[in-house]
Parts: C-alpha cells; structure tokens; sequence
C-alpha cells in the first residue's frame, strides 16, 4: 500500500451535482460512513445550481447549433470549482468529469486516485456538459462502463466507493485487499464458511487440513482457473511463474490469445 495517502492524513474529494441528495444514502452506510467517522476522508457535496447566475438557478441551456436535449452551461461549473480552490487554497486541483466518453474505470484507476490528497468530480447530465468545460477545466474523464446513465452521479458513487475502501485504515482489514479479486490480476478463488457440509454439499477437503502451503496453493490455482474460464483478458497484466503458465496452457489458454 506504499505511496497511498497516508494513515491519519485525510483524502478529501468535493463532488459536483445538481443531485446531492441522492449520494445521501450510499455515503451514510458501511465503509464509506466509517472512513469519514475516522477522519479518513471528507467528503464534500456543492449543489451546481447554487453557482447559477439569475434567480431561477439556471444551470442548463439550449445546444448550439441545434437538436434535442440541455446542455450544462459552463460558468456555475467553473465558479464552483475556483470556488474550492480558494477554499483550500491549492492552485491546481484535479477535476474528473464522469461521462461515458470518458476512459474505463478500474482497479487500477482507483488505486490512482487513491494516490491523490484531494480532487473534484464533476457530474454531468441532461445531454452533457459545454465543450470548454472537457477542454480547459477537466484533467480527466472516467466512465464506469459502456452504458449510458442519466447521470455521473451514481458513477461518482462508484468511484468513491472504490477509491475510499483501498485508504489505509478504511476496511477491517488490510489483508482482505491483497486477497479480493482484481488485487493481483486475478479474480477471487472459491470461500466457503460453516456449515461444512449444506445440503449433501461439502467443503473442498484441503480447507479442512490445516495445512496453509496447500491451502494458498489450491486457492491461487483455483483464482488462475476462474479467471481463465471468465476472464482471460484479466491475465495479460497478470504476473504467473513458470508453472502456473504451464497450468494455463494445460487448461487451454494458448487458444486465448495472450
Ligand atoms: N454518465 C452517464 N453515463 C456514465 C457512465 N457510463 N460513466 C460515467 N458517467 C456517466
């Protein structure tokens, strides 16, 4: 975990919304709610219409050049954002756009962020967001899958839920990190907990012997096997010794292409 925002330094993310209460529920419950009970990280909502410029809190307006749908206007969103850095006091502060042009999210990326101190997400909506925003204000734009939302808001929560849950101190413990699936390039092998035997169905013997080399050796065969069979593209990146290469290939992963 080197390298990621440090015990009892808190992270800090300020979102961007038209719909900050909608990030009311996930934020209040579990790991989320913990980390911020902790002092891990504070989380910051600001409502985009409160930057609007008239009374009505227009945020939205009509595409140039015409067709269907609103587009976000640019200035409550960039007054917003210079809004917080005056706050903090920090001259650069990166800012994430959600949108579904932007690139994947994934463990990796989460770990990324994890790195950071402090950053803004910005939640698109209606149609999308003015063009300058992408241009002279993003620094990044993540999407959490090739599916349109009606909003980065629940993208957002996804994010956060990702990158909160790799600080320091955020999970009961630090070894169920290196262990999940995705951790290592791998998907997560096979667990089982009491009763040992459920309806005529057993637990795998070797978990049962007490005996830790077998046991991490059936779970890491058991993971290369699952991610073979559901995965493969997962193990271009995945670092295997000679043996466990030979094991794939056994179990037919030269017809995978990696
Ligand atoms: N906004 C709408 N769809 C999205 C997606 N797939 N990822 C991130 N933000 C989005």
């Amino acid at each position: 975990m080197a390298g990621i925002v440090a015990d009892g330094v808190s992270m800090r993310i300020d979102i961007l919304t038209l719909f900050p209460q909608m990030f009311d529920g996930p934020f209040s419950e579990s790991i989320i709610k913990r980390a911020q009970q902790r002092g891990l990280v504070n989380i910051v909502l600001h409502n985009i219409r409160d930057y609007a410029h008239d009374q009505h809190g227009t945020v939205d307006d009509y595409s140039y050049g015409g067709g269907p749908g609103m587009i976000l206007k640019p200035e409550p969103i960039f007054e917003a954002v210079e809004a917080i850095k005056r706050e903090v006091a920090l001259g650069h502060l990166p800012l994430i756009l959600l949108s579904p042009q932007g690139r994947l999210f994934n463990q990796k990326v989460a770990q990324e962020l994890a790195h950071h101190r402090h950053f803004v997400l910005l939640c698109g909506h209606y149609e999308g967001v003015d063009e300058r925003v992408r241009e002279h204000l993003a620094d990044d734009e993540i999407s959490i899958g090739d599916y349109v939302l009606s909003g980065g808001e629940l993208a957002a929560m996804v994010v956060v839920d990702a990158v909160v849950r790799l600080l320091p101190g955020a999970l009961g413990s630090e070894m169920s990190l290196n262990e999940e699936s995705h951790a290592k390039g791998l998907l997560e092998y096979p667990q089982y907990t009491h009763p040992r035997v459920y309806r005529g169905w057993s637990v795998p013997e070797v978990l049962l012997s007490g005996d830790h080399g077998k046991v991490a050796q059936w779970r890491r065969r058991q993971a290369i096997l699952r991610t073979l069979e559901r995965r493969p593209d997962l193990l271009k990146e995945t670092v295997l010794s000679e043996e466990e290469k030979a094991l794939m290939e056994k179990e037919g992963g030269s017809n995978r292409g990696y």
